[in-house]
């Protein structure tokens, strides 16, 4: 099974930023820990904090990949570059929010992105990656 988990900006910053939100693992670390919990799982990692990065990104990976698992962070709520993005490609993409952000200000509730998915995890922290890996795991290749 190959995954390819693609984070979107200020997700390069994680352990540093608002650890009270985002907790104080980075995603480096935290990643090793993936691989170690899925050592059969093809895992790859994408991060950039620009939105046409993520774009060829999501086009690259939408071809090749059996699953994406997607935190485009702030572009998640603007962005109909990446919805256009996850509408055009084959691969399920699953998208993850570290933190709840029904639970935050009113304009995270709007998920752009999200509408164009397969589904979405948010409030989990981390784990939320983990849960999402599992839940491709469960229902195999597409
Ligand atoms: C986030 C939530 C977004 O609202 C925010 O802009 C982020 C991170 C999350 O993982 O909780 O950068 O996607």
């Amino acid at each position: 099974m190959k995954i390819q988990i693609i984070n979107g900006p200020n997700l390069n910053l994680l352990g540093r930023r608002e650890p009270e939100i985002y907790g104080n693992e980075n995603f480096i670390t935290y990643l090793e820990r993936l691989r170690m919990e899925f050592p059969k799982v093809d895992l790859s990692y994408f991060q950039s904090n620009s939105e046409g990065e993520l774009v060829t990104q999501i086009q690259m990976a939408g071809f090749d990949a059996d699953y994406i698992i997607l935190n485009a962070a702030g572009y998640s709520h603007t962005s109909i570059a990446l919805a256009d993005a996850i509408s055009l490609v084959p691969a399920p993409v699953i998208e993850v929010h570290i933190s709840n952000v029904f639970a935050r200000e009113e304009f995270r509730k709007n998920l752009m992105t999200a509408t164009k998915c397969m589904a979405s995890i948010t409030g989990f922290g981390l784990d939320g990656y983990a849960l999402a890996i599992s839940a491709c795991l469960r229902k195999g290749k597409g």
